[in-house]
C-alpha cells in the first residue's frame, strides 16, 4: 500500500470503510499493511545499525534549533530498549542492514509523507517488519524517532512477547504541533519533572511542551493598590544581568540558563520542542512589581502601553532571553488584556517586529482582539493560539483571514485542584466523543474547534490549522497542588490527545487496556515515582536487629523484605542495646531509594527524644517530599508545607505510619509501650492508643475571597533519617514500606 494517504487511513475509518487489520492498535494507532502471519520475535534481534550515510542527518524542518542527529535517536532508542523490554542490542553503523538488525534509514525525500493538509511532513516513516529484520525509513531523524516509538509500544504490546508482526507501517502525523501547557508561571516545577513529562510526551508522539514562565493571581479589582503590589507574581528564568536586576527575585524557584538549557536538550533528545512563552502585557504584575509606573491604574497585572517605557521594557526583557530559546518560534502571552485594542495591536507588532529582527523567530499569541476594519490589525505573520469562543472564533476570524491558528480550545482545559469552571484532569473522554453531526463523525482532531457547530471548524485539510496544544493553569498558586499532581492531571489527557493530535483512530473501549498495558514501561521518565518490589512489601527494616556488616564505620542495614533496598548508617546502636539506633544530627541512615508515589504505606517507629528547633524538624526526607515536625506533623513538599494539627509526643515510642492513598495522604500516630519478652524487645501498643487518621489537606486562596481544602496527593520520603540539619534526638526502631494503601 503506497500510502501517502496514511493520515487518511483514520478518516476512512471513521467512515468504516478500513478493515480492522490495517492498523496496529498503540497510542497513537498506525495504519498496517500485513506480510503474512508471522511475528519477528525482538529478543533474536543482535543489533541496531545506523545507516553511516545518514549518521549525523539532523531534520531542519521542525521547531527546534537543536535537532539530535539519527545517530543520537539511536542511542536514546538503543537505551530505550534496555530499559522498557531489557533488551540489549549492540549499536553501530553501516550502509545495509544484514540480518538480524534495526537498521536506521533514511528516505530520498519527505515528499513521500504527507499531512492532513496534503503538504509534506519531516515527520514520517516506514517501518518494514520480516523474518530478517527491521527496516525504519524516516523522512528525516525525527520521523525515524516516531517510528521507534511503534516498535516500542509494539514490542510492548505483542501478544507473544516482545514481537511485531511481519508488514509494513507507514505513517505520518496529520498536524505539525501536537502537546501540552504546563503554567510553570504560577507553580514552579524543577527540571527534572519538566524532562520526564517531555518523555511521557514524547512516548505518545506529542513533540510540543508550551512553557508558560511568567503569571500571577488575578488581581481585577480585588485589592488595593500596595495590596496588589505584593500579590503572588512570578517571572520563572533567573539571569544575573544588570538590566532586569529586581525583575526576579525567586531565585529557588527559577530557571537558569544551564537549567534551561538542559531541558530544551533532554526534550529534543526525544523530539520534544520547548516553547516558551513569557507574558504581556495582560498577565504581567511580576513586570509591575518591578517597574510600579507600567502598571495601569485599574488593573495593575496589565501593562499601561502608552508609557513609553513600556514596549522598550518588554524588548529588553526579550533581548536577554532570546538567545536562551532553541525553537523557531516564541510566545508572547498578549491574552485578557482589557484595555485598548488599538494600542494591544501596536504592542503585539511592535513586538513580533522586534523579535524577528533579533533573532529570525516567529511569534504567537492567544487569541484575544480579533482583526477589525477600523484598526492596524496584528500582522498575518504571528500566530494565533485560539482557547475561548468568547474571545474570537478561529475560523471567521483568523483562518478566514490568512491567520495560522493552534487550537487550545478550553474544552481541554485543566485547572489544578480546584476551579469554578475547569475540570482537574483533561476531559480526554471528548476526543472519543465528538458530535457525529460534526465533520470528524465521533472523533475530535486538531481541526474541530466546537464539537457542537460544525460551521465553526475548518475542513481537516485547512493549512491554517497548526495543531493542538492543551493547557494546565494553575490559577491558586503554588500551595494548591505538588508537582506531580500535574503528571496526574494528564496521565490518560496526554495519550488521549497524543493519538487524536497525530491523527490516529483509537477507540475508548480500546485506551484503558491499551494505556494500562504501555504505562509502566515508558522510558525516560518514571513520574509514578513506583519502586520495583517482589511483593507489596517493599522495604522492611528491623533496626533493632542490629548490622550484617560493618566497615569503616559504615553499618549496612539489611532489609527484609527481600528486595535487597540495604541501608547504611554511622548511627550506633542505642545505649543498651534492644532499643534500635540512636539518632542525631552528627549521623545519618541512609536507604537506596528516593520516594514512593501513590498508594502506599510508610511506617517508623521511633522516640523521638529532644527537637533542636521545633518548628524545623526533619524526620524523613526524599527526592519530592519531606516529613516534619513543625512541632506538627508535616509533610513538607514542592516548596509548601502540609501540616495536621497531630504532634509526636516526645519521650514515648510511636508507631507513625503516612498513607498515599490515591489522591489523599493520610497520616497515624500511635503510641506504644515497651514490654520486655525473652527473645529481645517487642513493641506493643498500648491501651491509651488514639490512632486516629489524620488527612493531609491543601488549603487554597481564591481571588482573597475565600478558601477551599482539598486533597493532596505526597509521595513518601524514602532517602535520609538523621543527619545535619535534622534537629532532633531519639531512636529508631523500624521503618517499613509497602505497596498498599492500608
Ligand atoms: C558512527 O557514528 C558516530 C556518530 O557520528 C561516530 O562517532 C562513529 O565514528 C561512527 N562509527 C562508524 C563505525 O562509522
Ligand atoms: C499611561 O501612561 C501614559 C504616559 O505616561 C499616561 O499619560 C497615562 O495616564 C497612563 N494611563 C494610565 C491609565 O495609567
Ligand atoms: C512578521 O511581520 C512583521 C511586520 O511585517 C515583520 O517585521 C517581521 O519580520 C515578520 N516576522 C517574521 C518572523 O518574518
Ligand atoms: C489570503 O491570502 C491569499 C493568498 O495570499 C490572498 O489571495 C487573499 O486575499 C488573502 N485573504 C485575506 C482575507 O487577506
Ligand atoms: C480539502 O478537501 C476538500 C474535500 O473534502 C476539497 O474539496 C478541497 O479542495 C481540499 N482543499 C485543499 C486545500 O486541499
Ligand atoms: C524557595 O525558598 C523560599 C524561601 O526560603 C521557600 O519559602 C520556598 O519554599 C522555596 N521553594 C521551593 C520550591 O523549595
Ligand atoms: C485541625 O483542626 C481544626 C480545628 O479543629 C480543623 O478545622 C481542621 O480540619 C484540622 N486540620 C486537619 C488537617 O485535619
Ligand atoms: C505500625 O503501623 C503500621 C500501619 O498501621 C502497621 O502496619 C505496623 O505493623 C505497625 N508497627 C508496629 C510495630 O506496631
Ligand atoms: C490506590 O487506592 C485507591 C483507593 O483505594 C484506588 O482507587 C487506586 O486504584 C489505587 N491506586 C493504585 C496505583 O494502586
Ligand atoms: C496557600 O496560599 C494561599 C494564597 O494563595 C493562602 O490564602 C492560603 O492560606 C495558603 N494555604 C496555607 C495552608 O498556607
Ligand atoms: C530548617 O532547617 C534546615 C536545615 O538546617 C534549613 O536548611 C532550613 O533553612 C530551615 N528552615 C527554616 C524555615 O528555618
Amino acid at each position: 500500500m503506497k500510502a501517502h494517504l496514511s493520515w487518511i487511513l483514520p478518516a476512512a475509518t471513521w467512515l468504516g470503510v478500513v478493515p480492522i487489520e490495517s492498523r496496529l492498535v498503540g497510542i497513537p494507532t498506525v495504519p498496517f499493511q500485513a506480510a503474512g502471519e508471522g511475528q519477528l520475535a525482538l529478543g533474536s534481534l543482535k543489533s541496531i545499525i545506523v545507516d553511516t550515510r545518514f549518521d549525523d542527518a539532523r531534520d531542519e524542518q521542525g521547531e527546534t534549533l537543536i535537532p539530535p542527529t539519527l545517530h543520537e535517536f539511536a542511542e536514546v532508542f538503543a537505551a530505550d530498549l534496555k530499559d522498557a523490554l531489557d533488551l540489549e542490542l549492540q549499536l553501530s553503523n553501516a550502509t545495509d542492514a544484514g540480518q538480524g538488525a534495526i537498521f536506521l534509514t533514511l528516505g530520498e525525500s519527505t515528499d513521500e509523507y504527507l499531512d492532513a493538509a496534503g503538504a509534506p511532513t519531516s515527520e514520517g516513516y516506514t517501518l518494514s517488519v520480516s523474518a530478517d529484520g527491521i527496516t525504519l525509513r524516516g523522512a528525516s531523524p525525527l520521523g525515524v524517532w516516531w517510528g521507534t516509538r511503534t516498535i516500542l509500544q509494539q514490542a510492548i504490546l505483542g501478544k507473544a512477547g516482545a514481537s511485531l508482526p511481519y508488514g509494513e507501517v507507514h505513517d505520518a502525523p496529520g498536524w505539525a504541533t501536537r502537546g501540552m501547557m504546563l503554567d510553570a508561571g504560577r507553580h514552579y516545577y524543577p527540571p527534572e519533572f519538566i524532562t520526564e513529562i517531555c518523555a511521557y510526551m514524547s512516548f505518545f508522539k506529542q513533540n510540543m511542551l508550551h512553557l508558560h514562565l511568567s503569571d500571577n493571581f488575578n488581581v481585577a479589582g480585588h485589592y488595593s493598590r500596595d495590596f496588589a503590589l505584593h500579590l503572588f507574581a512570578r517571572f520563572r528564568l533567573w539571569s544575573d544581568a544588570e538590566t532586569l536586576a529586581g525583575l526576579n527575585k525567586y531565585r529557588n524557584e527559577s530557571y537558569t540558563r544551564a537549567q534551561f538549557e538542559h531541558m530544551q536538550t533532554a526534550c529534543a533528545a526525544r523530539g520534544v520542542t520547548i516553547l516558551p512563552e513569557i507574558e504581556a502585557p495582560g498577565h504581567a504584575l511580576a513586570i509591575v512589581q518591578w517597574k510600579p509606573e507600567l502598571g495601569l491604574a485599574s488593573d495593575l497585572s496589565l501593562l499601561n502601553i502608552s508609557h513609553p517605557a513600556t514596549i522598550p521594557t518588554m524588548q529588553a526583557i526579550w533581548a536577554e532571553f532570546l538567545p536562551w530559546f532553541h525553537c523557531k518560534t516564541v510566545h508572547i502571552g498578549a491574552d485578557e488584556y482589557t484595555a485598548g485594542a488599538a494600542e494591544y495591536n501596536r504592542f503585539v507588532n511592535a513586538m513580533s517586529a522586534f523579535i524577528a529582527a533579533q533573532s529570525g523567530k516567529a511569534m504567537r499569541i492567544w487569541g484575544t482582539f480579533p482583526p477589525k476594519p477600523e484598526y492596524d490589525n496584528v500582522h498575518e505573520n504571528v500566530s494565533i493560539q485560539h482557547w475561548a469562543f468568547f474571545e474570537d472564533n478561529p475560523l471567521r476570524d483568523y483562518i478566514q483571514n490568512n491567520y495560522t491558528v493552534l487550537n487550545s480550545d478550553d474544552s481541554y482545559y485543566v485547572v489544578a485542584k480546584w476551579s469554578a469552571s475547569y475540570p482537574q484532569s483533561v476531559d480526554f473522554r471528548r476526543t472519543f466523543h465528538g458530535n457525529p453531526a460534526v465533520s470528524g463523525g465521533g472523533l475530535w482532531y486538531p481541526h474541530i474547534f466546537d464539537q457542537k457547530d460544525a460551521s465553526n471548524n475548518p475542513p481537516s485539510n485547512s493549512s491554517k490549522v497548526l495543531g493542538s496544544v492543551a493547557p494546565l493553569w494553575n490559577d491558586y498558586g503554588q500551595n494548591a497542588s505538588v508537582v506531580s499532581e500535574a503528571y496526574y492531571a494528564w496521565r490518560e489527557g496526554i495519550p488521549a490527545l497524543g493519538d487524536k493530535q497525530w491523527g490516529g483512530d483509537l477507540a475508548e473501549s480500546e485506551f484503558a487496556s491499551v494505556l494500562n498495558a504501555l504505562r509502566s514501561k515508558i522510558p525516560g521518565q518514571n513520574l509514578e515515582r513506583s519502586v520495583t518490589s517482589k511483593s507489596s512489601k517493599i522495604l522492611e527494616y528491623d533496626f533493632k536487629a542490629g548490622a550484617t556488616n560493618t566497615a569503616e564505620g559504615q553499618t549496612q542495614l539489611d532489609d527484609l523484605s527481600g528486595n535487597g533496598y540495604h541501608a547504611s548508617t554511622d548511627c550506633p546502636s542505642s545505649a543498651g542495646g534492644g532499643g534500635g539506633l540512636a539518632i542525631s544530627s552528627d549521623c545519618v541512615v541512609k536507604t537506596p531509594l528516593s520516594s514512593k508515589g501513590r498508594n502506599y504505606t510508610l511506617s517508623l517507629d521511633l522516640k523521638v527524644d529532644k527537637l533542636a528547633s521545633p518548628t524545623n524538624t526533619t524526620l524523613l526526607s526524599g527526592g519530592d517530599s519531606v516529613l516534619m515536625l513543625t512541632p506538627h506533623i508535616t509533610l513538607f513538599a514542592s516548596g509548601s508545607y502540609y501540616r495536621l494539627n497531630s504532634t509526636v509526643p516526645l519521650g514515648s515510642w510511636v508507631n507513625l505510619s503516612i498513607t498515599g492513598k490515591g489522591r489523599q495522604t493520610f497520616a497515624t500516630v500511635k503510641t506504644l509501650g515497651r514490654k520486655r519478652q525473652d527473645r529481645g524487645a517487642e513493641l506493643q501498643l498500648r491501651n491509651d492508643d488514639d490512632g486516629k487518621r489524620e488527612e493531609f489537606l491543601a488549603i487554597l486562596g481564591v481571588l482573597g475571597q475565600f478558601h477551599v481544602w482539598a486533597p493532596v496527593a505526597i509521595e513518601a520520603p524514602l532517602a535520609q533519617i538523621g543527619g545535619e540539619g535534622s534537629g532532633w534526638t531519639g531512636q529508631l526502631g523500624s521503618m517499613t514500606l509497602t505497596s498498599e494503601a492500608l
